[in-house]
């Protein structure tokens, strides 16, 4: 299945044929074309939410939803080990400090966990819904609800994914996407934050332009009543999301085709368990992870699998991207960060802090990532490949 196609085209020749490359003013040249507000339009749709901003990055959408929801030093952010190190990089710009604590089977935040991390500091628990599927979102609500505590939710790995028929992203008081180059819709780069509260829109949509309050056409006149950055999306990007958009249900359909041919033909191994999904219908099925026996094992059939061509298998324990384990970055400090060189040691420091339960969980998974443009025979051939393989180790 092609990715790109006309459709992207035809939104990049209409911003193209104007010039008009900034998603704001410019009003008399740009001949009907607002492709940034286009895309809210749609993923305000998709989502079910009053208010979408689209943002340059999953990142920048993170960082202005930490700092609309007033998050600042001193206040504590709960959010998982397992992650994309954006994710804790976000709320560490804003100040405050980054509280992880253990994920259970389902990859996501463990509740029970989430409870003994709360303390008088905490302002908001951040779920990450990773690879393709969500957290038990209704028990982190819950405790949410509970102790008054903000729920932000990091679905840049999830857009497209729902848990009861609510798509991720939606349920918290503010939910994050990244539209960047790898996920399952892309601008190329680009990020959107979604809400139902329209004061915490406003509050994002002047932070995430320096604080511009978008009140009419002339720049240099509009106010400003709060500070903020340059997180603004390109009209480009924006025209290139607007027609992966259209296509979600299509890109959903087919990575869940492909997925139930692989975990059909994983289910044959007995000793390969699979990731917790809260909502089986709610999956967007960007990855197939499962659980192998133990770490050498996963280990194992991780080398074997790359080595048989399946491309995109991850074992996130030794990612250096996704998994604290390896941040070696924040350990060593070489030259940010000085005013957390206290919370670094102690956070970084396996013998003072421990992430037993997530460290067992990760170091025996496997993701698997599903391909859109392979054909049934090629989604049959990594099926009986990684059946083999996995086989082959055990
Ligand atoms: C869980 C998670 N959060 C945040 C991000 C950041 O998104 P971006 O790459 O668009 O900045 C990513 C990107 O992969 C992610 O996986």
């Amino acid at each position: 299945m092609e990715r790109f196609n006309d459709i992207e085209k035809k939104h990049l020749a209409d911003v193209m044929e104007t010039g008009v490359l900034m998603r704001y003013g410019f009003n008399g040249m740009r001949n009907g074309h607002w492709k940034a507000k286009e895309m809210e339009m749609a993923i305000r749709e998709k989502a079910g939410v009053k208010h979408a901003l689209l943002v340059s990055s999953g990142t920048a959408a993170l960082t202005t939803a930490l700092a609309a929801l007033g998050v600042g030093a001193g206040d504590e952010v709960i959010l998982p080990p397992f992650t994309f190190v954006a994710s804790f990089e976000s709320i560490m710009m804003t100040g405050a400090i980054p509280v992880m604590v253990d994920i259970d089977e389902t990859l996501c935040l463990d509740s029970v966990a989430v409870r003994k991390a709360i303390t008088p500091r905490t302002k908001v628990v951040m779920p990450v819904h990773m690879c393709g599927s969500m957290a038990q979102i209704d028990e982190l609500q819950k405790i949410c609800k509970e102790h008054n505590l903000l729920l932000l939710e990091d679905a840049c790995q999830a857009f497209g994914a729902s848990f009861k028929g609510k798509m991720a992203g939606s349920i918290g008081d503010a939910g994050c996407y990244s539209f960047d180059f790898n996920k399952i819709v892309s601008c190329g780069e680009g990020g959107a934050i979604v809400t139902n509260s329209k004061e915490l829109y406003e509050r994002a949509d002047m932070y995430h332009d320096h604080g511009h309050d978008h009140s009419n056409n002339d720049r240099g006149a509009e106010g400003h009543p709060y500070p903020g950055y340059n997180f603004r999306i390109c009209e480009l990007n924006a025209a290139v999301g607007c027609g992966q958009i259209s296509k979600l249900e299509q890109f959903v359909t087919v990575h869940r085709k492909n997925k139930k041919i692989l975990k059909d033909a994983l289910s044959a191994v007995p000793e390969v368990k699979f990731r917790r999904l809260p909502d089986l219908d709610g999956d967007c099925a960007t990855f197939l992870s499962f659980f192998m026996p133990t770490e050498e094992s996963a280990r194992k059939a991780t080398a074997a699998l790359k080595a048989a061509g399946v491309d995109g298998t991850f074992h996130w324990y030794d990612n250096n991207w996704h998994y604290i384990r390896n941040w070696d970055q924040f350990k060593e400090r070489k030259f940010m960060y000085p005013m957390y060189k206290q919370l670094l040691d102690t956070m970084f420091d396996y013998s003072k802090v421990s992430f037993k339960q997530s460290d067992d969980i990760i170091s025996r998974t496997i993701s698997i990532s599903i391909k859109m443009n392979w054909s049934d025979e090629e989604v049959q051939n990594h099926a009986n490949k990684i059946v083999t393989v996995v086989k082959s180790v055990l």
